[in-house]
């Protein structure tokens, strides 16, 4: 990896190199992502294996600790992330699979970003709430960041369609629509 690595790459640089998988042997294949607007490469076979996904790159190898694994199956929408300006499940998708890609991750959004603020704001009393103990939330942030790129005004039954792949067990659903509208209204005020 182009970056420095923390502990737990240490250990999987010692786990991989115990296979006989060394920087500059067979197996150097580089890949490079663009991460919340910094390009970072790393060697298939040396920082990660092939078979590692982009959740466990992203987390392990770049510390953004902000997408969550909770069912690593595409079934909880926790590692939500946007590539290439799409929301996607950082679980199901191939570390190598991202080469050449372009993501985003919650620690890439402004502490003004609209989308953070409702989130927010929404925790408020008075407002009912988004987010009780927040799990959820940086995967619904990103999916709601997708959203609204695309869709700046939309329809309660399309943030429903939109949602509908985030689960959030504290069952926070009404506040987190409320949530979005308001962020749809932020965003349409600083237009
Ligand atoms: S952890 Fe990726 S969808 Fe649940
Ligand atoms: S706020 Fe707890 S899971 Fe959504």
């Amino acid at each position: 990896m182009s970056e420095s690595k923390g502990s737990a790459a240490g250990d999987r640089k010692t786990q991989v190199s115990a296979h006989g998988e060394t920087e500059g042997g067979t197996d150097s294949k580089k890949i490079t992502l663009k991460v919340n607007g910094s390009y970072h490469e790393f060697v298939v076979g040396r920082d990660i294996d092939e078979a590692d996904t982009l959740a466990y790159l992203l987390r392990e190898q770049l510390g953004l600790t902000g997408l969550k694994v909770s069912c690593d199956e595409g079934a909880c929408g926790a590692c939500t992330i946007i590539m290439n300006g799409e929301a996607v499940l950082s679980c199901m998708i191939l570390a190598v699979e991202a080469d050449g890609h372009d993501i985003l991750t919650i620690e890439g959004l402004a502490s003004n970003d609209p989308v953070v603020e409702a989130f927010a704001e929404q925790s408020e009393p008075g407002y009912g709430t988004a987010l009780q103990c927040g799990y959820c939330t940086p995967g619904f942030v990103m999916a709601v960041k997708a959203l609204l790129a695309q869709n700046p005004q939309p329809t309660s039954e399309e943030i429903k369609g939109a949602l509908s792949g985030n689960i959030c067990r504290c069952g926070c659903y009404a506040a987190i629509a409320k949530a979005v509208v308001h962020a749809a209204e932020k965003i349409g005020r600083r237009r």
